[in-house]
C-alpha cells in the first residue's frame, strides 16, 4: 500500500469531482472526466459531482450565461449517463460548506504554493495585478470541494494533477498543524486513453472551451455535420497510421486522433492501430467521425431534450445539494471544533 492508501484506510471510499460551468462542454471534458464519472458511479462507491460555479466566477462570467451554462452542464451530466438517484449532482454555491471550508484553507495554504500553480501563471499571465483574488486562491477552494466530503478519490484529466497535489499538501498541513488525522490524503484518478485530449488544430495544446478557434474542439452540442467537418479538417501529418504505438511518439496530432478513437470505442490505442494501422488519414478520419457522431449524437439530443425543462434540472440540483450537505455539514462542524471556533 502507498503511504496515502495507508493513511486513508480509515475513510469510507468516496468519489468527488467538479466541472466549471464557464462555457460549453468539450469532448475533452467528456472523455477526460464525465465518461469516467459514469464508470465510477457504476462501481457502487458513493459519488458526488459538482458544477463549480464559485470557481467559474474567478474570471468574469455574464450572469445569464452562467445560469444557462450551469443548467446545460447538469443536462450534460445526466445525458452522459449520470443517474441523480445514484450520484449526488449539484452546483457548488448551493452547498455553502465549500466556501466556508475554503476560507479555513485560505489560512492553511501558503502564498508561495499558490504562486507556483501553472493554471494561475497561465490565466493571470503578465497581468496578475489585475487578476481576481479568487483566481489566486482557486486551488484552496478546490481542496475544500474535495475535503469537505472526506473524498478519497478524484477522477480528473491530466491538467488537474498539480491542483490535486496541492489538495494533498493542504490536508497534510492541516492535519500536522492541528495534530489530527482528520483529512484524507486524496488519490487523483487520472486513467484511460483520453486524460489529455489535444486541440484539433495544434497537437501541443489541450482541447479547451476557452480556445478562440471553434475548429480546435468538438463541443458536446455540435451536430453531426460540425463534428465530421472538424475531424476532416483536423491537423495531421502526411504519413499513414503505423502498426506500433511507439511510432506515434513524435506525431502528436496523429496520436491525439488515435486516443480519441480509443476512448470513444472503449478499446486501447494499440487495438485502434491493430485495426487501422497502414490506413491513410483520408480513410481513418471518416471512420473516426462516424464513431464520434454515433457516440455523441444521442448525448447531445438528450441534452437538448433536458434543457427544455429547466425547472426539472433545478429541482434535481436542489435535491443533490441537500443530500451533499448531509455529508459536508458534520465535517465542517468538526473542522471548526478542531480549529477552536466557539459554538461550532
Ligand atoms: P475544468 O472545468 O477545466 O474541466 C473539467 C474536467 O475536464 C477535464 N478536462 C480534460 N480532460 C482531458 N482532455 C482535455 N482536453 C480536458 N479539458 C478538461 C479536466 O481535467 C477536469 O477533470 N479545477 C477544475 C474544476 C474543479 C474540480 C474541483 C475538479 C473544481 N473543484 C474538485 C475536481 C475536484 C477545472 O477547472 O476543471
Amino acid at each position: 500500500m502507498t503511504d496515502a492508501a495507508t493513511a486513508n484506510a480509515a475513510f469510507t471510499p468516496r468519489v468527488f469531482s467538479g466541472i466549471q460551468p464557464s462555457g460549453g462542454l468539450t469532448l475533452g471534458n467528456y472523455l477526460g472526466a464525465m465518461k469516467r464519472f459514469v464508470e465510477m458511479q457504476e462501481t457502487g462507491i458513493e459519488t458526488l459531482y459538482c458544477m463549480v460555479d464559485l470557481h467559474a466566477i474567478t474570471v468574469w462570467q455574464d450572469p445569464a450565461a452562467l445560469t444557462r451554462n450551469t443548467r446545460e452542464l447538469a443536462a450534460g451530466f445526466i445525458a452522459a449517463g449520470l443517474d441523480p438517484a445514484k450520484s449526488m449532482l449539484f452546483n457548488q454555491s448551493q452547498v455553502p460548506e465549500h466556501a466556508q471550508l475554503g476560507w479555513i484553507f485560505n489560512c492553511v495554504a501558503r502564498m508561495g504554493w499558490m504562486g507556483r500553480m501553472t493554471q494561475w501563471k497561465d490565466k493571470a499571465g503578465k497581468h496578475s495585478e489585475n487578476a481576481s483574488l479568487g483566481l489566486f486562491g482557486y486551488p484552496a477552494l478546490m481542496a475544500a470541494d474535495i475535503l469537505v466530503y472526506h473524498t478519497t478519490q478524484v477522477p480528473v484529466g491530466e491538467d488537474q494533477k498539480q491542483h490535486l497535489e496541492l489538495t494533498r499538501d493542504i490536508a497534510a498541513k492541516f492535519n500536522h498543524d492541528y495534530g489530527v488525522e482528520f483529512f484524507p490524503i486524496t488519490e487523483p484518478v487520472i486513467e484511460g486513453a483520453a486524460t489529455r485530449v489535444m486541440s484539433l488544430r495544434d497537437g501541443s495544446k489541450k482541447m479547451s472551451k476557452s480556445d478562440p478557434s471553434d475548429m480546435s474542439r468538438i463541443n458536446m452540442t455540435d451536430d453531426a455535420d460540425a463534428i465530421a467537418k472538424k475531424i476532416r479538417k483536423a491537423r495531421t501529418d502526411p504519413d499513414p497510421l503505423p502498426e506500433a504505438l511507439k511510432d506515434l511518439d513524435d506525431r502528436p496530432e496523429a496520436r491525439n486522433l488515435v486516443n480519441i478513437y480509443a476512448a470513444l470505442a472503449e478499446i486501447t490505442p494499440q487495438a485502434v492501430l491493430d485495426e487501422h494501422g497502414g490506413a491513410q488519414f483520408g480513410a481513418f478520419k471518416p471512420a473516426l467521425a462516424e464513431l464520434a457522431v454515433d457516440k455523441l449524437g444521442p448525448i447531445s439530443a438528450e441534452m437538448s431534450r433536458l434543457m427544455d425543462d429547466p425547472a426539472e434540472i433545478d429541482r434535481m440540483l436542489a435535491d443533490g445539494a441537500a443530500r451533499a450537505r448531509t455529508i459536508a455539514a458534520p465535517i465542517l462542524k468538526k473542522t471548526y471544533e478542531i480549529v477552536g471556533m466557539v459554538g461550532a
